[in-house]
């Protein structure tokens, strides 16, 4: 397994070492500084040294890339009719307004992890890799089925024999983005070598299904990539940019609330507010408008920042692929990115917005349909709650 702890071999076992900030990984995930400094073992005996030239590969050039791609989602398929039936709404509002005509829903004894698993292990099998050989798994999902977590639950599922490290990332839509760039962060800075991203969500748990303005754009579904270190020549994560707004979360979110049957089991009287009382997570509530305007605004702008630092224009990218969230914005940015719409990958009229695995699950079905080729670059965004977005441009490969 992949020495995962630091940077420097047990030859200096007793040298505590940092980065100094000044040369940390940039946003756009290149270190091109060559020097580190290391803090020994004595209080406030800091220095600076020159590691060996032959070291520094491994802590700043080495890429990283794109090897295995896999998706699953649930059984149960839900229709814009069917909506229609439990809501005020019609197939045409939906489809005209969102560009979404299915989703699909977690139900009976389907689970996000066993959704989760299955993708991932067709990532694996593309990729024809031993789960053995992992050394870190990154479970991108604001759904788990346990508040701490699930990626060490589905490392387990998956057999790693060697344990590798599990853990997961909550940043609603954009946490496939934000995984990969993680993965990528691991494996330049790190010595990791073989991390499997997973994003997956199970949204529909979250929804209130008696409101029209929410319950006809979600969906469930998982999607995972397998990211392995490569030489710097083959490296598959060109740039990336990530912002996020915490102003903006109150027009998106699902934030925790008290339990009211609680109140009747009193305090014990002799600390105030005492017993915390039991909470839970209200359903999505979101301003719409508010969030396609923010949607329409800093994602292009992402974008067009993460192919300024890959030195790309639009024109030379051969796909673009964004959160699916809503036809109208996948549309609006394309046009101002002037990316021409068969360029443009979208799957979210058979399963909606699927949060975390929008990305990986639309990237699995244009890898496995032959459109996206090995070689092909995309221009990857996330965005949603948070608010958090942020863009990569990666090559598929
Ligand atoms: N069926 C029929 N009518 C509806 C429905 C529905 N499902 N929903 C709303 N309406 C009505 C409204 O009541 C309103 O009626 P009124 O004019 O009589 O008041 C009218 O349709 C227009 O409603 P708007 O909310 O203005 O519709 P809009 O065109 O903005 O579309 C939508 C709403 C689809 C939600 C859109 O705003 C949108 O997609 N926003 C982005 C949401 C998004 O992407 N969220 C996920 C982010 S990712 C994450 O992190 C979870």
């Amino acid at each position: 397994m992949a020495n995962a702890s630091g940077f420097f071999t047990p030859s200096v076992p007793k040298l505590r070492t940092k980065i100094q900030p000044s040369m940390g990984i940039s946003r756009s995930g290149f270190c091109f500084s060559r020097r580190v400094v290391c803090s020994g073992g004595t209080e406030g005996a800091e220095k600076q040294v020159s590691p060996p030239e032959s070291r520094m590969p491994k802590l700043v050039s080495k890429g990283c890339k794109l090897v295995g791609c896999g998706s699953a989602v649930p059984s149960l398929s839900v229709s814009n009719d069917d909506l229609s039936k439990m809501v005020d709404t019609s197939d045409e509002w939906i489809s005209v307004r969102t560009g979404i005509r299915n989703r699909r829903v977690i139900s009976g004894k389907e689970s996000l992890k066993d959704l989760a698993v299955e993708a991932a292990r067709k990532a694996l099998e593309m990729a024809d890799f031993d789960p053995n050989d992992l050394d870190l798994i990154l479970m991108c999902t604001s759904t788990p089925e346990d508040i701490f977590g699930a990626a060490p639950q589905i490392q387990k599922e998956l057999g790693c024999k060697n344990s590798p490290l599990a853990y997961d990332i909550t940043a609603a839509c954009s946490g496939f983005v934000l995984g990969l760039v993680s993965a990528a962060c691991h494996i330049r800075g790190g010595g990791f070598r073989n991390v499997l991203v997973i994003g997956a969500d199970g949204i529909s748990r979250f929804v209130d299904w008696t409101d029209r303005g929410t319950c006809i754009l979600f969906g469930d579904a998982a999607g995972a990539v397998l990211v392995q270190a490569c030489a710097a020549e083959e490296d598959g994560l060109l740039s990336f940019d990530l912002h996020s707004d915490g102003e903006g979360a109150r027009h998106l979110g699902a934030p925790m609330s008290d339990d009211k049957t609680d109140e009747l089991l009193g305090s014990n009287g002799s600390v105030l507010d005492f017993p915390p009382k039991r909470s839970s997570y209200s359903c999505i509530q979101m301003n719409g408008k508010e969030v396609f305007r923010f949607a329409v605004r800093c994602v292009p702008q992402s974008i067009e920042s993460a192919l300024e630092k890959a030195g790309l224009v639009s024109s030379s990218v051969d796909w673009l692929l964004l959160h699916q969230a809503n036809q109208r914005i996948i549309d609006a940015v394309a046009t101002r990115l002037e990316f021409p719409p068969e360029k443009v990958i979208s799957n979210l009229a058979n399963y909606g917005n699927t949060s975390a695995a929008s990305i990986p699950l639309a990237l699995d079905e244009a890898v496995r349909s032959g459109k996206v080729k090995p070689g092909h670059t995309i221009a990857a965004a996330g965005f949603g709650a948070g608010l958090t977005w942020g863009s990569a441009v990666i090559r598929w490969g």
